[in-house]
């Protein structure tokens, strides 16, 4: 019976011509324990469109391309996630996270060009133990990857990169981070002798950054398009390490210049090994790829990003955030007042989203799609500011919402003028119209 169903699930999706499209997030629902290199065996399919997974859990590339994963995962209490990134049995990138005696987030995004027949998976670090948080209702250990450019699709020239941090660096006095390994660079856009992502073709970009601090120091990164101040990330920790990241989604002109910089004026340490990539950078033009090419919105693409210049504290009225800085809403499908994203186009679509809490203050944020739960963020610091991060894939019909919802509880979320650290973004990956949909198997 479930073979068969599936079975009918991909039949639908050639017989529309989307097998190019491919699209998962999965979660965890329950706590994992992993021991002696365990791979994560995520327990629910929250989105697969087209993804398909080895028996021992692994992403297993069909359509040959460059994609884009993000996988996050929170710590039980007073445990700690050490998780690596791997291509084939080729390591790639990191995550790390412990808190004493709280929970502790973690996440990264790596964009990578793959071909048919090689695997993606996220497994514990060797000989080392992890204690990651799973529940129903409670998903912040995830693993999404979706399709951005296939080789069949004929994008003539795609853009897209990841650079990651491989040694220990300090950031006296706003300096760029000089990232030192390039994961990916389709088109050429990084520049490895500055830092900086230089833009080789106007356009709409996602962008993403995450860093882990060297222990017990300050991780405090900013995200410039030239000089002109986006958003941040926050981490410190004392006797640990800290993690952080955020996104964006920036129309962008061509010799433009994006960089992510330490703070002015503080005392920055990131932390990076050869075999231990937790700094990674970013970026993969959306231009073009997510227009429809017919109906009402055709040529259109549909893409938005908005974040929080100021406190939130949890409503009594409303529960969701408001956020009340607009970037970008191409399609205009975002709402400003409420916070709620409205599909005009039915398709693929991938979000994400960042929060940090108030100095010892909690931030626990949870993703909607119309009125069903997807997943989760949370952080918490006993003494500083703790945040967390989470993405996902949607299969979205026209009219659907997503939104971001402060959990029922004390979250007090922190924001200020040239200090964003909490984000909502997303853009239509595939316009798509399913009649059976392949969503929530
Ligand atoms: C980076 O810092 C760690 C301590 O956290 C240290 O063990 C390591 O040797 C340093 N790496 C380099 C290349 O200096
Ligand atoms: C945006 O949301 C507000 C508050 O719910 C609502 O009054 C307004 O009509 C919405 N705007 C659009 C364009 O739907």
């Amino acid at each position: 019976m479930m073979f068969a169903l599936c079975f009918a699930a991909i039949i639908a999706v050639v017989q529309s011509g989307e097998s190019d499209v491919v699209a998962f997030t999965k979660g965890l629902v329950a706590h994992a324990h992993l021991t002696q290199g365990d791979i994560v065996t995520y327990n629910k399919d929250i989105t697969n469109i087209n993804a398909v997974f080895t028996s021992d859990g692994k992403f297993q590339v069909q359509v040959p391309g460059i994609y884009s994963f993000h996988f996050y995962s929170l710590s039980r209490s007073d445990s700690e996630i050490w998780l690596e990134f791997r291509k084939n049995e080729d390591y790639v990138a990191s995550i790390y996270a412990y808190t004493a005696s709280d929970w502790a987030d973690a996440g990264n995004t790596i964009v990578m060009e793959l071909q048919a027949g090689d695997t993606i998976f996220v497994k514990a670090v060797e000989d080392y133990d992890n204690s990651l948080y799973g529940a129903a209702g409670e998903i912040y250990t995830t693993f999404t990857g979706e399709l951005m450019f296939s080789e069949a699709s004929g994008v003539a020239n795609p853009i897209a990169f990841s650079a990651g941090l491989t040694k220990n660096i300090s950031l006296p006095s706003g300096t760029n981070v000089m990232y030192d390994k390039i994961i990916t660079n389709a088109g050429n856009g990084f520049d490895i002798t500055t830092g900086d992502f230089v833009v080789p073709q106007d356009g709409t970009y996602m962008i993403h950054y995450n860093s882990l601090s060297e222990l017990g120091m300050e991780m405090w990164l900013e995200l410039y398009l030239n000089d002109q101040y986006i958003n941040s990330a926050y981490g410190q920790a004392p006797h640990t390490w800290a993690d952080a990241g955020n996104s964006a989604i920036l129309d962008m002109k061509s010799g433009d210049r994006l960089r992510v910089r330490g703070r002015k004026g503080e005392n920055i340490v990131l932390y990076g090994q050869p075999d231990e990539i937790y700094c990674i950078f970013s970026g993969v033009m959306l231009t073009a790829k997510n227009a429809p090419a017919a109906g009402a919105n055709a040529g259109q693409i549909q893409a938005f990003a908005a974040g929080l210049t100021k406190n939130q504290n949890n409503g009594v009225t409303t529960t969701k955030v408001t956020w009340d800085k607009v970037f970008t809403d191409h399609g205009d499908n975002f709402n400003q007042t409420n916070g709620v994203f409205t599909a005009k186009v039915s398709g693929v679509y991938v979000f994400n989203y960042h929060g940090m809490g108030q100095q010892d203050e909690e931030v626990w944020l949870e993703l909607y799609h119309n009125y069903i739960y997807v997943n989760s963020l949370y952080g918490h610091a006993t003494h500083g500011w703790a945040g967390g991060s989470n993405s996902a894939a949607l299969y979205l019909a026209q009219g659907d919402t997503v939104y971001v919802d402060m959990k029922d509880h004390s979250t007090k979320m922190f924001g200020d003028a040239d200090q964003i650290y909490c984000t909502f973004s997303g853009y239509l990956l595939a316009p798509m119209v399913k009649g059976s949909p392949v969503v929530g198997r």
